[in-house]
């Protein structure tokens, strides 16, 4: 089976061209103007631009978490992402204290198995570390091709791990060629503060929200930034959402560290007055919360100065029948919110569209560095001969707007209802099959393939 993609707009990290794609199988084998090979399907992508798949790495599917489980699971999730311009997410299994990172494997595998539409990898929540954890380490990297372990500095009790146990992991982390994420917020600071409301009984959403202020996350931004620095082993923190936070990396770049740092799209989107909709604003009870407008152009301004490499979304959805469970108690609402379907195109819209980034950055930030710092450039996060054809064929200037009416994730309302945008996902292609084409899905679940990574390294 080949696949010829005619006369788009080609844009990758760091070039834009008008040309053709030839595919072959699952590869992508020519890149060219007028390639004169004759292939099986022909798309005219002309006035439109092509972009290489997305790639969000932090995403939860069908997730145990806060007495329920995430309401997409591996098949909704990834279609939904493709429907979106995604086609391959990295998602978390979490170790459950007491038992062993392989036991936390097979469970997530259970799950997801033949199940995925779209690619997919996992990073590895280490929630227990402890000498048998430790040597399960490198198994990991070497076999099983996860090369990154996800930290929380929060949610104790069920997730948290103190600072003696993150040092041990990045020691062993590092000697085996592997990278930490981390969820950096102070989980002692929160919860004092969790307790305090709720003792005063202040139990609405907005409590969820100060209940983390912008300190909460800033102390512990440099507490791992100073620990990554100590063991040298290299560290990403995931949803980054705010001044405080960022200025913590951006000092750290003065004794020449260099920390990855990812934000969420809903960060540079949405603020903290959604949580003063009564109950309402239990759809973006997540954490870290919503910030500030401040916070906002702090993140968009780290993208362009590169200290904030990638933009995911965090997707953790849950119906509102689950949000309910927090009706009475904001500390029972389950945290996430629904996210991987409209990335790219939240972020062409409000981004390229309206000039805070270049298109070149868009691709970056959406897919290529993602696929540079956890180990699977340039089979992914590009479009080049030899790489996978991951392709988006994307049109910049029609309108359409968001709606939980229209959307292929597995939840009853949308974040961003009733948002208007320009720019929209016509096709996308996966390893070189369509797999959204005329709005529809013409891939199974199945089809998505788990993705083995290579060691990673510091350079992006
Ligand atoms: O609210 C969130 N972020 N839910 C998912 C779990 C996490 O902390 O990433
Ligand atoms: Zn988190
Ligand atoms: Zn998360």
């Amino acid at each position: 089976m080949s696949l010829s993609i005619k006369n788009g707009r080609i844009i990758t990290a760091d070039a834009d061209q008008v040309a053709d794609i030839f595919i072959e199988g699952e590869t992508i084998r020519a890149i060219g103007k007028d390639l004169p090979m004759k292939a099986d399907k022909e798309i005219d992508a002309s006035g439109k631009l092509v972009f290489p798949g997305g790639i969000d790495p932090h995403v939860h599917l069908d997730m145990p978490f806060m007495g329920t489980f995430s309401s997409d699971n591996y098949e909704t999730g990834t279609r939904a992402a493709l429907f979106g311009g995604t086609t391959m997410v990295i998602d978390f299994i979490l170790q459950r204290q007491g038992n062993s990172l392989h036991a936390a494997l097979d469970e997530w595998r259970g799950r997801s198995n033949g199940n995925c539409v779209g690619d997919y990898s996992f990073h590895m929540a280490v929630t227990d570390f402890n000498e048998k954890t430790k040597a399960e380490i490198r198994d990991f990297i070497e076999k099983e091709g996860i090369v990154s372990f996800k930290t929380f500095m929060a949610y104790k009790g069920a997730l948290m791990i103190d600072d003696r146990q993150m040092i041990g992991l990045m020691e062993e982390v590092k000697k085996h060629g592997g990278l930490i994420n981390v969820h950096a917020t102070n989980g002692d600071m929160i919860d004092y503060l969790v307790a305090k409301h709720r003792a005063e009984e202040k139990l609405a959403p907005l409590y969820h929200y100060l209940s983390q202020p912008e300190i909460t996350e800033a102390e512990a931004a440099e507490r791992f930034a100073d620990m990554s620095f100590y063991t040298g082993c290299p560290g990403y923190i995931v949803h980054l959402t705010c001044e405080g936070a960022l200025n913590a990396v951006r000092n750290a770049t003065r004794r020449n560290q260099k920390v990855f740092v990812e934000t969420c799209i809903q960060y540079l989107l949405l603020d903290a007055s959604l949580y003063e909709r009564d109950f309402e604003g239990a759809k973006w009870v997540m954490s870290p919360p919503l910030r500030e407008k401040k916070d906002q152009e702090t993140l968009w301004a780290g993208i362009n100065q590169g200290l904030v490499e990638v933009v995911a979304t965090d997707h953790c959805p849950f119906k509102w029948q689950q949000k309910l469970m927090g009706k009475n108690d904001f500390s029972k609402i389950p945290n996430g919110h629904p996210a991987i379907e409209n990335r790219m195109e939240l972020l062409f819209s409000e981004g390229v569209n309206k000039g805070r980034i270049t298109l070149n950055k868009y691709v970056e930030v959406a897919s290529t560095n993602a696929a540079k710092i956890f180990g699977m450039f340039p089979q992914k996060g590009t479009i080049a001969v030899g790489s996978d054809a991951d392709i988006v064929i994307f049109d910049p200037k029609e309108k359409h707007s968001i709606s939980a009416k229209t959307h292929h994730m597995n939840v009853d309302y949308s974040a961003y209802e009733g948002w208007e945008l320009t720019g929209k996902v016509k096709t996308v292609v996966l390893r070189g099959q369509v797999a959204i084409e005329n709005n529809n899905c013409l891939l199974r679940k199945g089809y998505g393939r788990f993705v083995k990574r290579s060691k990673v390294s510091q350079r992006i």
